[in-house]
């Protein structure tokens, strides 16, 4: 009853040109499937993106937005520039800008809060660091990234939210959490997710598993009970790594 999402993060790859030749390779291969599929491109690259997949079923996300609603907030981009370029979800929390750019749940529950106010879904982002994960501090990272990130949420806005558990351990580095171990951790995220929300919404929360998912591993993943999706990264640049990827179940 959970309809899978797979979801394409570009990172800091594929300019408007690269990103429209990707888009158009995908929109000829990826044609109404069972799951949801979301491409996030850079932000210069989204127009380009957008314009390829006009009249398609993919949907387009950004990486990141301002916490801020406009003015003078050089370099940032706001929710409702998003919103007008055809954005429709934004992924926020990722690792990266948690670890490279400092960005903190406080901060991070600020911009998921404005992301659904003006309409957009979300894609938050949890997910330990091998250290925390070794020291036994796996179920407490998550629980107070989870209870951050979603602070002051109601139950509705839950709807418009998905959550991506990717190990920082496994992101980048060719190493997959195994599926067991990728879906009792993701259990136990749904439980937390419960304790703040209630049944209806943790049955119904889509958690997408992320960290090295491949054509070859991607199957058993979403095999497990717990996991509803995948968070794609270095995978989900090129067409051949991709598209198999989304027709998992093919
Ligand atoms: P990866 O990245 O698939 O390259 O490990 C995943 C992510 O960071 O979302």
């Amino acid at each position: 009853m959970r309809k899978p999402f797979i979801a394409g993060n570009w990172k800091m790859n594929l300019g408007p040109v690269e990103g429209a030749k990707l888009a158009k390779e995908l929109k000829e291969k990826v044609k109404n499937e069972s799951c949801r599929v979301l491409v996030a491109p850079p932000f210069v690259t989204i127009a380009s993106v957008k314009k390829e997949l006009e009249g398609t079923n993919i949907l387009i996300g950004a990486q990141n937005m301002s916490d801020q609603e406009k003015g003078a907030f050089t370099g940032e981009v706001s929710a409702d520039m998003l919103i007008q370029s055809g954005v429709s979800v934004v992924i926020l929390g990722h690792s990266e800008r948690r670890a490279y750019y400092h960005e903190d749940d406080a901060f991070i529950n600020r911009k998921v809060k404005l992301a659904l106010k003006k309409g957009l879904e979300v894609i938050l982002c949890i997910g330990e660091t091998l250290e925390e994960r070794k020291s036994g501090q796996l179920e407490k990272v998550l629980s107070t990234q989870i209870s951050g990130g979603l602070k002051d949420l109601s139950k509705d806005d839950m709807k418009k939210v998905t959550i991506a558990y990717e190990p920082v351990w496994a992101i980048g580095t060719g190493v997959t959490a195994t599926k067991e171990d990728a879906n009792e951790t993701q259990a136990f995220v749904r439980a937390q997710i419960k304790e703040l929300f209630g049944d209806s919404i943790a049955n119904n929360v889509i958690i997408q598993y992320g960290g090295s998912v491949k054509p070859n591993n991607v199957k058993d993943l979403m095999s497990q009970e717990h996991i509803d999706g995948a968070l794609v990264g270095g995978a989900s640049l090129t067409s051949e790594n991709f598209v198999p990827i989304v027709l998992f179940d093919k």
